[in-house]
């Protein structure tokens, strides 16, 4: 059982990253073998819309997204985390989803190579903000989990959390708390 946690912001050590840190944890714990991929230390440009992908699989933009793609695929679980920049996702973490496009054809299914390792994959989301309102991340919410929804991947949960400064979040029992059991839950539903 292979657990990929992925973060979104480009704080190291921030509150996304502590958080994605107790879920993989969690996923050790569990006895999953986990790896983190940052995705501000990869070069992965935006989707070009090229449809070169719909007939290959293959994104015709040659960057780090390419193996980003194979650890997606051997993974049994992905764990996002990521803060809200206005009330959005981060550009990182955008720019890597759109990068599915390449999973895809030209109607929106799976390729039939890529399905097999795809179907029922587990995703999981951390979301930080500022906002002591932590709906305000609703919007990151509803773009993954719809992905999920419309996929057949299988969507397993999302921690929504609250802070500002950098590392305040390691004051938030209950998160880290809530983070951790969503690290377990990725590595043994
Ligand atoms: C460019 C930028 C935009 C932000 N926009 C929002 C926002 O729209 N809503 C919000 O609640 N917080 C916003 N924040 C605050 C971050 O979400 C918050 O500081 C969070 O803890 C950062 O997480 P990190 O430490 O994992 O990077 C923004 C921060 C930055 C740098």
């Amino acid at each position: 059982m292979k657990v990929l946690g992925i973060l979104g912001s480009p704080r190291i050590g921030g509150n996304s990253d502590i958080l994605l840190e107790q879920a993989l944890t969690g996923a050790r714990d569990a006895g999953a073998e986990v790896e983190k991929i940052i995705l501000c230390y990869q070069k992965i440009s935006g989707c070009l819309n090229c449809e070169k992908c719909n007939e290959t699989g293959l994104c015709a933009i040659k960057d780090d997204m390419l193996e980003i793609h194979n650890k997606i695929l051997e993974a049994e679980a992905l764990i996002h985390s990521v803060p809200v920049y206005f009330w959005s996702m981060t550009a990182q973490m955008k720019a890597y989803l759109d990068r599915w496009c390449a999973f895809f054809d030209a109607e929106w299914r799976w390729h039939k190579f890529y399905y097999p390792k795809m179907k029922g994959k587990k995703i999981a989301l951390i979301t930080v903000c500022g906002d002591p309102d932590v709906s305000t991340a609703d919007p990151i919410v509803h773009s993954l989990k719809t992905t999920c929804d419309f996929t057949k991947l299988k969507w397993i949960g999302a921690v929504m959390a609250s802070a500002s400064t950098k590392g305040e979040i390691a004051k938030n029992e209950s998160a880290k708390k809530e983070a951790y059991a969503l690290g377990q839950k990725a590595a043994t539903l």
